[in-house]
């Protein structure tokens, strides 16, 4: 006996019917999204990828098809076969694609019944998001869900077909490999062939694609998993989806080209809008200075501004010491503009805000018709505030916030309040999608709790040629040819031209803390390939589900991601990570030993 399925091929999608289809006979697939049983008529709404079509079981089309219409439930799996009609007078829903006609059933087949969903399937929920993680495939049955991961699947074709285009090979790199030291804590997969050795999951290609320069395979590119066991936030995920790329005898200038052409052909194929090109770029030095951040959102104003030499003689004990504790503390200001009636309340708040950043506290003057009303303007000479006066632009309505301490605080601090303020207060344009190259980050930061310099970016960044003196004798002040891609303050990409020489590679090591032996343990492979005509080369990764958020408006790159995981890197669908058998545990020589 055939099966309906197989005597009934599908002959449309159910956003496909419209009135030029009426009186045809057609067969759908799909979910039953609502169903109206009115005793007479059962009006159900179908639903598939693609939309929603009405079909109506008649009794006078057919009883017996009828009767068993009345079991029909929701998210219910069914097939069927009818005519297509137009609606009645006055029942189009111009709401729906296919709103102006619907089917009269004439026979189905239920493919399968469905529980009671634990929530329903719509649009917008505010069903605890445990749940819908738990039942994820039924949270992607919701269309907003759904629509996020189509929109994905569209930028991952449209980036596939741009690199093939100029050159760009596809070649996949192990996911069991090896532990290297720098970077996030890695995952660690045990070997069972060798007990007590360990692979581990890639932070990113890194290396690979280097190794491929040096193969001489000219352009790479992977849309590739990468994983990283590291403190989760509302923008990362401990595994996430870059867009890798390397190129060989390549400039930062032709890096950048390339790269713009590819995001403005996904920004122009999904959402029609192609920014402008090129892309403005800031240098690391300014977005530290005007923003305080790396990642600057340059939708709005209200930039940080020093104002550390206007207060070297205060009289403010807290402004002077601090104008003059040298180089590495300042004082900073944002002029809140037209916030004259802010309450003292809101700029407590304020305050709360910083201090999440380490910031001791947030003075503030308020620019009123009286005179300048703040706890500290008392403190204030005249010279002072003509000073702020000029600099700020001052003018009555005003509210300044006040930033003092180590530069690295005050500059995070008040950079996170910038972007606190340009939400809170509506500054931000939502249409807006502001593209900025940040360049020129620094080699190395300091790290006081290692006693020893890390990479910023990572080890194998080369020094920017001007500056390589300074690797011996400042090398803080050293700057990397390394960038960032940022969009709306969020870091979307970031990459470097490499070193491609092993002389400097070992000395770059050497800087960090990394002894030759180590070197050689972890990084031998990296140096023994530059020894063998490593082309001049570069690269770049584009993190996936970052770019996606902002392509779609989320919020929550959860949302992004077919199956997430949790801010504790659980699975809650799979239930995982979760215990194994100890016969497991044996065969790779391990053994649990708890907290
Ligand atoms: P980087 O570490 O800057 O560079 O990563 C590149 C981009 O990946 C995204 N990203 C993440 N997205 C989600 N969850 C995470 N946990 C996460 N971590 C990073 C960011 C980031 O800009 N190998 C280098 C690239 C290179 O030099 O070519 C690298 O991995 O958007
Ligand atoms: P105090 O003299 O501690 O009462 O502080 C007076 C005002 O200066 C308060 O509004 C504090 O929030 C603010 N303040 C104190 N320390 C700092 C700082 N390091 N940076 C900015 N404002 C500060």
């Amino acid at each position: 006996m055939t099966s309906f399925l197989e005597e009934n091929k599908r002959t449309h999608y159910l956003n496909e019917l419209a009135t030029e289809d009426i009186g045809n006979e057609v067969v759908l697939y799909g979910w039953v999204d609502t169903r109206r049983d009115h005793g007479g008529l059962i009006f159900v709404d179908l639903r598939d990828r693609y939309g929603l079509t009405q079909v109506v079981f008649h009794p006078e089309v057919d009883p017996r098809v009828h009767e068993l219409g009345h079991h029909l439930r929701s998210e219910y799996c069914l097939g069927i076969k009818g005519k297509v009609k137009p609606r009645p007078e006055g029942m189009t829903n111009y709401n729906l694609k296919t709103g102006e006609i619907e089917v009269d059933v004439t026979d189905f087949e239920l493919f399968s019944r469905s529980k009671t969903p634990p929530f329903l399937i719509e649009d917008e929920t505010d069903v605890n998001e445990e749940i819908r993680l738990k039942y994820r495939y039924l949270d992607l049955r919701r269309s907003s869900l759904k629509n996020n991961i189509i929109l994905r699947s569209c930028v991952n074709q449209v980036v596939r077909s741009y690199l093939s285009e100029n050159d760009f090979l596809e070649v996949e790199t192990p996911t069991l490999t090896k532990s290297t030291p720098e970077g996030a804590r890695d995952y660690l997969v045990p070997s069972r062939v060798q007990k007590g050795q360990f692979y581990a999951l890639p932070q990113s290609p890194q290396l690979f694609k280097q190794l491929l320069m040096v193969s001489g395979l000219d352009r790479y590119f992977q849309i590739v998993k990468c994983f990283r066991d590291e403190d989760l936030r509302a923008d990362r995920q401990p595994e996430f989806t870059q867009i890798d790329i390397e190129m060989s005898f390549v400039t930062q200038e032709i890096l950048f080209e390339i790269m713009e052409g590819m995001i403005a052909k996904v920004w122009y194929e999904v959402k029609g809008i192609a920014p402008k090109t090129p892309f403005n770029r800031l240098t690391y030095q300014e977005c530290m200075e005007r923003y305080g951040l790396d990642a600057p959102d340059t939708r709005f104003g209200l930039e940080l501004n020093a104002v550390t030499d206007v207060f070297k003689k205060s009289k403010f004990k807290v402004f002077n010491e601090i104008a003059n504790a040298g180089e590495e503390s300042c004082i900073k200001a944002i002029n809140l503009k037209n916030a004259g009636d802010m309450p003292r309340s809101q700029i407590d708040a304020l305050e709360k805000v910083v201090k999440v950043y380490g910031a001791k506290g947030l003075a503030y003057i308020r620019i009123h018709e009286d005179g300048w009303q703040s706890p500290i303007a008392k403190f204030f000479s005249e010279e002072e505030k003509k000073k702020l006066t000029k600099q700020l632009g001052l003018e009555i309505g005003d509210v300044i916030l006040f930033g003092a301490g180590k530069t690295k605080i005050v500059n995070d601090s008040l950079g996170h309040l910038r972007e606190h303020l340009g939400n809170k207060r509506g500054l931000i344009d939502q249409d807006l999608f502001n593209f900025v190259w940040v360049v020129d980050f620094p080699m190395f930061e300091y790290d006081p709790e290692q006693k020893r310099h890390v990479a910023i970016h990572h080890p194998f960044t080369s020094p920017k040629s001007e500056d390589i003196p300074l690797l011996e004798t400042d090398p803080v002040k050293c700057r990397a040819n390394a960038y960032d891609l940022v969009l709306n303050g969020n870091e979307i990409g970031g990459g470097s031209i490499r070193i491609h020489s092993e002389e400097m590679q070992s000395k770059v090591f050497k800087l960090l803390g990394i002894t030759k032996e180590k070197a050689d343990q972890k990084f031998g492979f990296l140096l023994e390939a530059l020894q063998y005509g490593p082309p001049p080369h570069g690269g770049i990764a584009f993190g996936l589900d970052r770019m996606i958020m902002l392509l779609t408006g989320s919020t929550n790159i959860r949302d992004v991601i077919a199956f997430p995981k949790t801010q504790k890197a659980s699975d809650l669908m799979c239930n995982s990570p979760s215990p194994v058998d100890t016969g497991q545990l044996l065969e790779l020589g391990l053994k649990v030993i708890g907290d």
